[in-house]
């Protein structure tokens, strides 16, 4: 079973160096993140931010700049 799909980007605060792990197969249960829950074909995106920050991840799936948002999900 995979994530419901969201119409809003995930904000995820991130720190300096900390690498990340955004779930791009839908799978995991805590979304934006990845849970292991993967395919093995399907390995997690590794983000590490150079300074803290506040990402903004895709929570529709209709980017087309995964895993990032571009906006897409306020098209009709
Ligand atoms: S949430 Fe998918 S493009 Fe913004």
């Amino acid at each position: 079973m995979s994530t419901p799909k969201r119409t809003q980007p995930y904000r995820l605060d991130v720190k300096k160096e900390e690498t990340v792990q955004i779930c791009i197969c839908g799978q995991t249960d805590s979304p934006p993140l990845c849970d292991c829950s993967h395919p093995d074909h399907t390995d997690p995106f590794e983000f590490t931010p150079e300074k803290d920050e506040t990402l903004t991840i895709c929570g529709c799936g209709r980017s087309d700049a995964l895993p990032w948002c571009d906006g897409s999900h306020t098209e009709c």
